[in-house]
């Protein structure tokens, strides 16, 4: 199959914005803040009974262009297929790397291909679409959010390769800010600690008891975080960590000595994730 993505429409003065993940969460509270201010949107996302009516609403009562693109980015056909569609569009303003997911479970007890998955979601994608977009981004003087996590800092051994690709994530936009810092494209990578949105549903978490409103891991609303990355883009602060709580977490988790961080880390890890229990249960159901 040879997938084709058009470009979008937008209007002459409309500065286009493309979002990845903006059905919910935190990509959807980008949208609804950047159709606020004007922006045309090109909205990409896999539940498209959802993100059509949101972008009906945008259209409406902004009487901006909203595209809306349905693309699977866990799929190298249609990342590449994206990837040309942006190349196509030389006056594209912002690009919004944010789509993302955790997968949890023992390294091994999952799939390579499912390891592969994620790696194309979170890096593949990151990196395919910020070398197609940065030509346009640096002509119109735009901005490049890629959307990382907290997590970036931390061994997440209960979703094995979250913490590293969001890692990566974070070093990769640091590194082209420090490449491109003669330009002026503003680059952000937000690393946020939780946040209410469809993530922590989507791995079997009960949001009614999972999320906190008080102390250090408290959780905030997507609009919240998404309002203090758009005034820490601002201010260029290249690292976006919304709330002092995870300013301070963050922190911590960079500073304190690894070992203790290991354990920490691992007496959290052995209450939900017992390796050894596991690979017997999944032995026993064989
Ligand atoms: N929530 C948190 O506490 C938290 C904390 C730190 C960082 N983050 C990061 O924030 C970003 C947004 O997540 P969220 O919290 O807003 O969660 P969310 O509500 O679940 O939104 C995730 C978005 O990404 C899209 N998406 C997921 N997997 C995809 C795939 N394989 N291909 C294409 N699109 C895909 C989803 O599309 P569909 O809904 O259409 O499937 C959805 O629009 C993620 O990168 C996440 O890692 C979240």
């Amino acid at each position: 199959m040879n997938l084709q993505i058009t470009p979008p429409q937008r209007r002459a003065d409309g500065r286009l914005v493309l979002i990845t993940g903006a059905t919910s969460g935190i990509g959807a509270a980008y949208a609804r803040v950047l159709a606020a201010r004007g922006h045309d949107l090109w909205l990409t996302g896999r539940r498209m009974s959802v993100l059509e009516p949101q972008a009906d609403e945008m259209r409406e009562r902004h009487g901006i262009h909203v595209t809306t693109q349905a693309v699977e980015l866990g799929d190298e056909e249609e990342l590449v297929a994206l990837e040309a569609a942006v190349r196509e569009v030389p006056d594209l303003y912002g690009l919004i790397n944010n789509a993302g997911y955790s997968d949890d479970g023992i390294f091994h007890l999952m799939t390579p291909a499912q390891h592969r998955r994620l790696m194309r979601v979170h890096m593949d994608a990151t990196v395919q679409l910020a070398h197609a977009a940065l030509p346009a981004l640096e002509q119109q003087r735009g901005l490049l959010i890629n959307v990382a996590s907290l997590a970036s800092w931390i061994p997440t051994a209960g979703s094995p390769l979250y913490g590293p690709t969001k890692g990566f994530v974070r070093l990769f936009t640091e590194t082209l800010a420090m490449a491109y810092h003669d330009t002026e494209i503003r680059f952000q990578v937000l690393c946020p600690g939780f946040v209410v949105t469809d993530f922590h549903s989507r791995i079997g978490l009960d949001p009614e008891t999972f999320y906190k409103n008080h102390g250090l891991t408290r959780a905030f609303p997507a609009s919240w975080v998404v309002e203090r990355s758009l005034r820490d883009l601002e201010k260029g602060r290249i690292v976006s960590s919304p709330g002092w709580h995870y300013k301070l977490l963050g922190l911590l988790i960079r500073h304190m000595p690894r070992r203790l961080l290991y354990r920490v880390l691992q007496l959290g890890m052995n209450r939900r994730y017992n390796i050894k229990g596991q690979v017997e249960k999944q032995q026993e159901s064989r």
